[in-house]
This record gives structure tokens, sequence and C-alpha cells, in this order.
């Protein structure tokens, strides 16, 4: 087992095309290309679009990553990609040249879990995670609450419908705002008042938290939010967007932080890591801070920049993989758009 493996990190899972290069959890460059302009027009990714803008963005973000770090090809110990979640004509993208470097180099491939990494990610800034610990990834496709053990995997509860991420780029979409809306409901719920608005806190009374104790359910939130827009309109009121904004990010907040200190404390996990394009919001991470303190708990939260997608959060999950003694995927792995998270590699 190699203690600080160099590793190529290649993520292609949505609109972010990014390639990294790591030795153990030293992040020594990290560059990312973002398509999501070319789907802004749309309101959303257009899958078709998305894995063009790969193909053409991934050559320069490889020779940028080795001409910024000056490392020989034949000294990276391993080839990471992102297998799934994402979109599978994306991911095709990534895994096609990760499988044509690893051959080409004689290097094994490791085909990683890309929500999981979300997490594993924050070890290139706060080093190695002491084992276990707890992980909410809170992202636009996924919200999840993982027990991560060295490479070892185990999903407590997940969302059963939008993701966090999904409910706010919807309600913006009704507010008018550009895709994606998560980071402008945030700018906007700056200046807002987080009680103006009562937002249900879907599966936390008594009775939910018997079967979906560690799940989540944000669409119920997403349908009060369209509702609240449509009935102030109907009156012919502008929606107050920073109260809005401030409230519903509130809701969401005080949902994801609070199941995830119900679960360290159930679990007596004493560290907790955030993660996800999600975990960019400001709220959340403020509230994020305030309760894990408040609960004793150490709180590891990545800068923002490694929140949202990137090649940085592959290549810390393949060091995670090699570390962990696990072996890499064969040259033939698929992409798989719903990958399960007790797979750290497929
Ligand atoms: O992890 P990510 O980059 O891609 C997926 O794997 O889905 O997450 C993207 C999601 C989008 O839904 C976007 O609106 C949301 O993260 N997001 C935010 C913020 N920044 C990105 N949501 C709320 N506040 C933010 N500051
Ligand atoms: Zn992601």
């Amino acid at each position: 087992m190699l203690e600080n493996p160099l590793v190529l990190g290649i993520e292609t899972t949505c609109d972010e095309t990014g390639v990294a290069l790591a030795r153990g959890f030293d992040l020594l460059h990290d560059q990312v290309a973002s398509s999501m302009e070319e789907h802004a027009r749309f309101g959303g990714i257009v899958p078709e679009v998305a894995s063009r803008a790969h193909l053409e963005a991934f050559p320069a973000a490889f020779e940028a990553t080795i001409a910024a770090t000056g490392v020989r090809l034949e000294d990276v110990d391993a080839i990471a990609v992102a297998a799934g979640p994402g979109l599978v004509g994306s991911l095709a993208v990534g895994l096609s040249a990760a499988k044509a470097l690893a051959l080409a180099l004689g290097k094994p491939l490791y085909g990683v879990n890309h929500v999981v990494a979300h997490a594993l990610v924050d070890q290139l800034v706060h080093g190695q995670f002491p084992a276990p610990v707890l992980a909410l990834v809170a992202s636009g496709g996924h919200s999840s609450l993982l027990v991560i053990d060295g490479p070892q995997v185990e999903e407590l509860g997940h969302t059963l419908d939008d993701a966090a991420g999904e409910a706010f780029d919807k309600v913006g979409r009704l507010l008018g705002l550009p895709y994606p809306a998560g980071p402008h409901i945030d700018r906007l719920a700056q200046t807002g008042n987080a009680r103006a608005i009562d937002f249900p806190r879907a599966l936390t009374r008594r009775q939910d938290l018997e079967k979906h104790r560690y799940d989540f359910s944000f669409s119920g939130l997403k349908t009060a939010g369209a509702r609240w827009i449509e009935a102030a309109q109907d009156r012919g009121e502008e929606v107050p967007l920073a109260d809005f904004a401030a409230s519903f990010s509130g809701a969401v907040a005080d949902v994801l932080t609070a199941k995830t200190v119900a679960a360290a404390k159930a679990l007596g996990l004493k560290t907790v890591v955030i993660g996800g394009g999600f975990s960019a919001n400001t709220q959340l991470r403020e509230l994020a801070a305030d309760r894990f303190a408040a609960a004793g708990l150490e709180a590891r939260i990545p800068p923002i920049r490694l929140c949202t997608d990137n090649g940085a959060m592959i290549a810390a999950a393949g060091v995670q993989a090699i570390k962990g003694g696990l072996k890499p995927s064969a040259l033939n792995v698929a992409a798989d758009s719903s990958m399960p998270m007790e797979q750290l590699v497929a």
C-alpha cells in the first residue's frame, strides 16, 4: 500500500470538467472548466451539450494540470475518475479519457463515487479524517447522510424526492433567477429575514422520525415556495425576494443541520464534514458551524471552491481508495448514474 500516492483525478459528472493532481492528501493542482453558461439559457443542464463540452474542455484542463505541476505522467501512481452518480453521457467522457491514460501508462484505474468524493475532498484542506466521520453531502442531485470509515461508506439516509440544490434551482426559476439559482438565492438571502415566512420542515415530526430519522424531503418545501410565490402574484404583490430567500434557505439549512447533529449524537460520532455544491450555501455553513460547535462536534467545512464539482475531490477519493487497500476498477468499468453510496470504487 502506498502511503502518499500521486493520483490524477478526473471529474465529468455534470457541467464541470475537472482535472487535478494530489500526492496523498496534498493537492498539487486543481483545474476546473464549466459549461454552465451554455446551459443557463435553457434553464437547466442539457445532457448532450454537457457531454460535448467535456470533450472540448478536457484536453486543455489536463494539459494545464500537467504543466502547472511539472509532474511526469509516468510518475503518476493511479488514475481516478468519477464513475457515478451523474449524467451517463458526461461520465462516459471522463471515463474514456481515464481508461485511455490508464492503459497507455500501465497505471491502475479507480472509478470512484462522486457523491462520497464531495465529502472526502475535505481531507485535502483539513488533513486525513479520523475514522469514522459523519458526512452530510448536499448537491444539485443528492442530499445524503453518510458514515465514512476509511474506504468504507454506509448511507444512513437520503432525500426521498428532491435534493436541496434541486429545490433551490426549481424555486429560483419561478422567481425568474438564472440557472443555477442556488448562488442567487444565497446572495438575496443575505439581507433577508429568515423568520419572515414559516416554511415546512419535512420529516422532522415524531411520527416521521421512526421510519425516516435520517432521510430528507424537499419537494413539499418546493411546492410550498411555489404556492407562496403564486399567491403573492395573484394579489398583485411583488415577492419580497430577500425575505423569501432567507426563509427558504433557513428551512433547508435547519433540517439538514438538525438531522446531522441528531445522527452524530445517536452514533457517537465526533467529527462531522459537509460537502457538495449546496454546502457553498452561506446559511447552511453558518448554522452548521454554530450547531456542530454547540453539540461539541469537530466541524469540517471545506472552502467554497472545493464544494462544487471539481477534479480535486476525485483525486482525494482515489487516494482514499488506495490508502484503504481497495482494488482498482476493471478497464471496462461502466458509468453508473445511480452508483450506490456504499461503493467508493466501482
Ligand atoms: O455538487 P454540485 O456542483 O453538482 C452536483 O453534483 O449536483 O452542486 C450544484 C448545486 C446546484 O443545485 C446549485 O444551485 C447549488 O449546488 N449551489 C448552491 C450554492 N452554490 C451552488 N445552493 C445554494 N447556495 C449556494 N451558495
Ligand atoms: Zn457534485
